[in-house]
C-alpha cells in the first residue's frame, strides 16, 4: 500500500508573512490527515514555511534545485542549501520551467540526482501538451520523459521519489483529465518503471495527479487505483479548500 501525498506548489505567490498567516491556518485542518501533506513555497518563504510548520504533519518543498553543490550559478540554489534550510521536497521538471525557462528531459535528470543525493525527495513532474495528446503521443512521451528523468537511480532510490503526472492542457485551465485518462497515464509510468527499474520499485513509487486539482474532484480522482496523491496549484492557496484536498478520505 501507497501512502497518499497531496503537495500544494504555491508557484510565484505569499511572501514570508502571507505564508505564516496560510500555514497557521492549514495547521488544524490537516492535523488528522492520512496523507503525506507538502507545501511547495518560493524560495524567500522557506525559512517562514520551516518555523510555521513546526509541530504539524506538514513538510516543506521547494520549487527548484540547482545540479551543482555550489558555483557560479547566479540566482540558483542547491541541493545541500535547501537540505540546510530544512526542505525535504523539490519539485522539479514543472511544465512552467520545461516552457519558460529552458528545462529539458536532460536538466531534469541532473536536477533529480542532486536532489537524491542531497537528501531531497524529488516531486518530478511530467506531462504531455494538448496537440501531443492529440495525435496520440502521451504514453510514448510520459515513458520517454519518466524514464530520462530516473536515468541514474537504483533501484532502491526511485522507489522514494514521487512523479506528478500534470497534462500541461489540464494547468490552470480549469479542464481536468478524467478520471481514467489519469489513471490511464499513470498506469503507463508506472509501467515504464516497472520496465526500467523492477517491480518492486514501480509498485512503491508515489505518482500523483496535477492540472485544476480541487476540492469537487479529488474524490473521483483518487478513487482511482494508479493515483496515489495530488500536486494543487490554485487550490493550494486557500486553507480551507486545500484541507479538504488534503482531507479526502473524510
Ligand atoms: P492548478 O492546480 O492551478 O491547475 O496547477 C497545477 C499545477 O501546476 C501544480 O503543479
Amino acid at each position: 500500500m501507497r501512502t497518499p501525498i497531496i503537495a500544494g506548489n504555491w508557484k510565484m505567490n505569499k511572501t514570508p508573512a502571507e505564508t505564516k498567516a496560510l500555514i497557521e491556518e492549514l495547521k488544524p485542518l490537516v492535523q488528522y490527515a492520512a496523507a503525506t501533506v507538502v507545501v511547495c513555497v518560493p524560495a524567500v518563504d522557506i525559512p517562514a514555511a520551516v518555523q510555521a510548520v513546526k509541530g504539524s504533519k506538514i513538510k516543506v518543498g521547494a520549487q527548484n534545485v540547482h545540479y551543482m553543490p555550489s558555483g557560479a550559478f547566479t540566482g540558483e540554489l542547491s541541493a545541500g542549501m535547501l537540505k540546510a534550510s530544512k526542505v525535504d521536497y523539490v519539485i522539479i521538471g514543472h511544465s512552467e520551467r520545461r516552457q519558460y525557462f529552458g528545462e529539458t528531459d536532460e536538466t531534469v535528470n541532473r536536477r533529480v540526482l542532486a536532489a537524491v543525493e542531497g537528501g531531497l525527495t524529488p516531486i518530478i513532474c511530467v506531462g504531455e501538451q494538448k496537440e501531443q495528446r492529440e495525435a496520440g503521443y502521451t504514453d510514448a512521451l510520459v515513458t520517454y520523459q519518466t524514464t530520462i528523468a530516473l536515468t541514474g537511480l537504483t533501484p532502491q532510490q526511485v522507489r522514494k521519489v514521487v512523479i506528478a503526472y500534470e497534462p500541461v492542457w489540464a494547468i490552470g485551465t480549469g479542464l481536468t483529465a478524467t478520471d481514467e485518462q489519469a489513471n490511464e497515464t499513470i498506469g503507463v509510468i508506472r509501467k515504464a518503471i516497472a520496465a526500467k527499474f523492477g517491480r518492486g520499485a514501480a509498485n512503491r513509487v508515489r505518482i500523483q495527479y496535477g492540472g485544476s486539482m480541487n476540492p469537487k474532484n479529488v474524490k473521483g480522482l483518487m478513487a482511482q487505483p494508479e493515483i496515489d496523491g495530488g500536486l494543487i496549484g490554485g487550490a493550494s492557496l486557500k486553507a480551507e479548500d486545500f484541507a479538504k484536498v488534503v482531507n479526502f478520505d473524510r
